[in-house]
């Protein structure tokens, strides 16, 4: 408990944002969270060192950095190259309050399973935003071969050799596929993800492990095609720009108006979204890896979104579009299909003038003209996106409690938006906490 308080006593900062500044410039979108994680677990197979360049600088990535250390592999950082060196993994024990930082430290599962036959670890951490089972992942692995048993909460798994096998996804779970493939990278002989998940990040994930020497295709339907390799070594990879990151830029530009390009942005990432910038009236310009961006007076709103695994609209996008969509002129449906409980920005964008009915999985947002700053608190890492976009785009001064959400998935966001002209400022908090969802 003192522990506990003295880690949340550390992060106490605020941000604060003077909205109604139209945003101009050009920004660098970072790497992504979401393939640097997976591809910093796939290290574990590794028996070599592996360079890993434009990795953020994120607490999620320092989390998995933190297990990398405690596995017995060595990490330096310098700017956003991480090398990894993984010849000497020792332990396959990942502690709890490890686990618990994140949720994307059950994809350690498949690689330390893989690579020492053992794993032993609790559930993950990770936003509040749903049940967020790890039945997939398990299933996928028990069909690999893993023997799994849970006790008293903890998982205590067990494969002397993995063995390829058709494993059959249900649902395109993004995290069970990433452990499939781990897994299925170094098992014996060949393994067929058959409804694998189809988001960027996993491909990203792929490339690193073929360039490490596994050898993986996605089929036509978009199955994952594994022929088992006995080992891996080390490759330098560049990790993928961030869609969500980029999106929420775009959102902020679409809030406040102005004008605004983004490099290392790939629009083939953001088919859907880019669908609901141009019907809420944004003009949109796209290059390969550029995307250009601008927006004027109120928007339209967007009659229905839903969101769905890729190349539907992403999740982890829902938050900061709602917030733009908020002034927009009209009304727009948002359902959730991904996550039983991502709505807990709502309460924070009502705070600033928001008029949102939430009903399960849906939300009807009827815009008004404008939203006005209050004090608010991110309560998980897409709804702080979300504020930060609402705040830049809201008439007066925004607070926004709750950073360290904030942190574990944007690097420096108020350095980007003030880089744009944003009137944002990152400042000690010496006030209360805000509550929490987690
Ligand atoms: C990944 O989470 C991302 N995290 C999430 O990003 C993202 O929202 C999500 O994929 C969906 O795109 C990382 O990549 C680190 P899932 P993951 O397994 O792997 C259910 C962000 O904001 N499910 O595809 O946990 C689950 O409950 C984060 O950056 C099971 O039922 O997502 C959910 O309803 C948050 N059983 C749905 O599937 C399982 O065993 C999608 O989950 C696994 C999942």
């Amino acid at each position: 408990m003192r522990q506990k308080q003295k880690k949340v006593g550390l992060r106490m900062e605020k941000i604060i944002v003077c909205g109604q500044n139209p945003l101009r410039g050009t920004v660098r979108v970072q790497g992504a969270k979401n393939a640097a994680l997976p591809i910093l677990a796939a290290c574990v197979l590794v028996s070599g060192v592996s360079t890993i360049e434009n990795c953020p600088d994120l607490s999620d990535v320092r989390a998995a950095v933190a297990i990398l250390k405690r596995l017995g592999c060595a990490v330096k950082r310098s700017g956003h190259t991480l090398t990894v060196d993984s010849r000497f993994v020792s332990c396959y024990t990942i502690p709890n309050e490890l686990m618990r930082e994140m949720r994307s430290s059950i994809v350690f599962l498949g690689s330390v399973l893989a690579r020492t036959g053992k794993a032993v670890l609790c559930a993950p951490g990770g936003c509040a935003i749903g049940r967020r089972p790890i039945d997939l992942h398990l299933s996928a692995l028990r069909a690999l071969g893993a023997q799994i048993e849970e006790q008293n909460g903890v998982l205590c798994c067990r494969a002397n050799r993995l063995c390829g096998a058709v494993v059959a996804l249900p649902f395109p779970s993004v995290g069970a596929t990433e452990n499939a493939l781990l897994a299925a990278a170094v098992a014996n002989g060949d393994t067929l993800i058959c409804g694998a998940a189809k988001e960027p990040e996993i491909d990203d994930l792929v490339l690193f492990l073929n360039r490490c020497g596994a050898k993986i295709t996605r089929t036509e339907r978009g199955d994952l095609f594994v022929r088992g390799t006995p080992w891996l070594h080390g490759c330098r990879h560049r990790v993928m720009p961030d869609r969500i990151a980029a999106l929420t830029v775009m959102a902020a530009v679409g809030a406040a108006g102005g004008n605004v390009m983004l490099q290392d942005a790939v629009p083939g990432h953001l088919t859907a979204a880019l669908g609901v910038f141009c019907k809420a009236g944004c003009l949109l310009e796209t290059g390969e890896r550029t995307l250009r961006i601008a927006a004027e007076g109120r928007l339209n709103a967007v009659p229905f979104l839903q969101t769905r695994p890729h190349p539907g609209f992403p999740t982890d996008g829902q938050a900061a579009v709602m917030a733009m969509l908020c002034t927009a002129e009209g009304r727009t449906a948002v359902e959730e299909t991904i996550f039983e409980n991502r709505f807990h920005h709502v309460a924070a964008l009502r705070q600033m003038g928001a008029r949102i009915r939430v009903s399960g999985r849906r939300a009807e947002v009827e815009g008004v003209p404008c939203l006005h700053g209050a004090a608010v608190a991110a309560c998980d890492l897409r709804a702080g996106g979300a504020l930060v976009v609402a705040g830049l785009g809201a008439r007066g001064t925004t607070v926004i409690r709750g950073v360290r959400h904030i942190d574990r998935g944007y690097e420096k966001i108020e350095t980007c938006f003030k880089t744009l002209g944003a009137q944002i400022e990152r400042s000690a908090d010496s006030g209360p906490e805000q509550p929490q969802s987690e």
